[in-house]
């Protein structure tokens, strides 16, 4: 059983970041956030992608508007920075306010700067197998812990859990795309699956991104499959001074036993997030400036 380190693999894709942005000829990237809103999680990311992106030489500013601010207002804000040539990449921290449209509003940036790949035409691109557009970031993340694993796709069968924009549905386009990773038979299982254990054992790899404590179970699992852990849950307990622990979809201690490979939760996908997301800043500042 090999447990996937991703603190260390985002940190090997950083340290690369580091030194070519160190060595661009004609300037420095720069990404600008927009977080509406307070809450804890999205002040947390949006710090770590912040202090990511400045550890690389990339410049980073970030906008915070107030939970009350009007689509109109926002869409504003988007547009000037969509306007500022200086600016590369546009990221608007989700969850937004539930009378903000989080679809429209992720079409409102400019898709040469939707370093997120949550816009319309980013998607499309996918889809298109265009490697011109913008993945996003969790998926190309998961992407590139199998590839530096070297856990092969090729004829494999991909059960991907859950069939969310952000990451089921552009998992399953990267896993089935021409390539490599990828050429794979994808089956994907959500919440109206029927006989869904039936189909999680017969999984090579297994990509779970459903936001359920511990869901996957040993039973679940084929022995020597290798596992993909999106899930990032906060449980009780009592052990830990703040009262909770973070834990994956997959009962790990269960589970990690069986596998060929797995993802920890937390140091699995989730630094992986913010190095895609860097990465993507860097290809929007090439594409801008070439
Ligand atoms: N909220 C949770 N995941 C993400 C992400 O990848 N990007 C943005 N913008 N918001 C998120």
């Amino acid at each position: 059983m090999n447990i996937i380190d991703g603190n260390k693999i985002a940190k090997d894709i950083i340290e690369d970041l580091k030194n070519e942005v160190g060595q661009l000829p004609n300037g420095r990237p720069t990404v600008a956030f927009i977080r509406v809103g307070e809450d804890p999680a999205s002040i947390s990311y949006v710090r770590k992608k912040q202090k990511t992106a400045e550890a690389i030489g990339i410049h980073a500013e970030l906008t915070v508007l107030p939970e009350s601010i009007s689509q109109e207002e926002l869409f504003a804000v988007i547009e000037t920075y969509n306007k500022n040539d200086a600016v590369n990449g546009i990221l608007i921290q989700a969850p937004l306010p539930k009378h903000i449209d989080e679809t429209a509003t992720f079409n409102q940036v400019d898709p040469r700067k939707d370093v997120d790949g949550f816009h319309t035409l980013n998607i499309g691109k996918l889809c298109q197998e265009d490697a011109s557009g913008f993945v996003a970031c969790t998926p190309a993340g998961i992407v590139e812990l199998i590839k530096r694993s070297q856990i092969e796709t090729e004829g494999k069968h991909v059960v991907v859990l859950g069939r969310s924009q952000i990451v089921g549905k552009p998992a399953t386009l990267l896993m089935v795309r021409k390539g490599t990773p990828g050429n794979a038979t994808v089956t994907v299982c959500h919440s109206r699956t029927q006989n869904l254990a039936d189909i999680t054992r017969q999984a090579d790899i297994l990509i779970a991104a459903i936001g359920k404590a511990h869901f996957v179970t040993k039973e679940m699992v084929k022995p020597g499959a290798s596992i993909i852990d999106v899930g990032i849950n906060r449980i009780p307990d009592a052990t830990k001074k703040s009262g909770t622990r973070l834990v994956g979809d997959v009962d790990f201690d269960a589970v990690s036993p069986l596998c060929e490979h797995i993802t920890p939760v937390p140091g699995g996908v989730g630094p992986m997030t913010v190095a895609m997301l860097m990465q993507n800043t860097l290809k929007a500042f090439k594409a801008m400036n070439s």
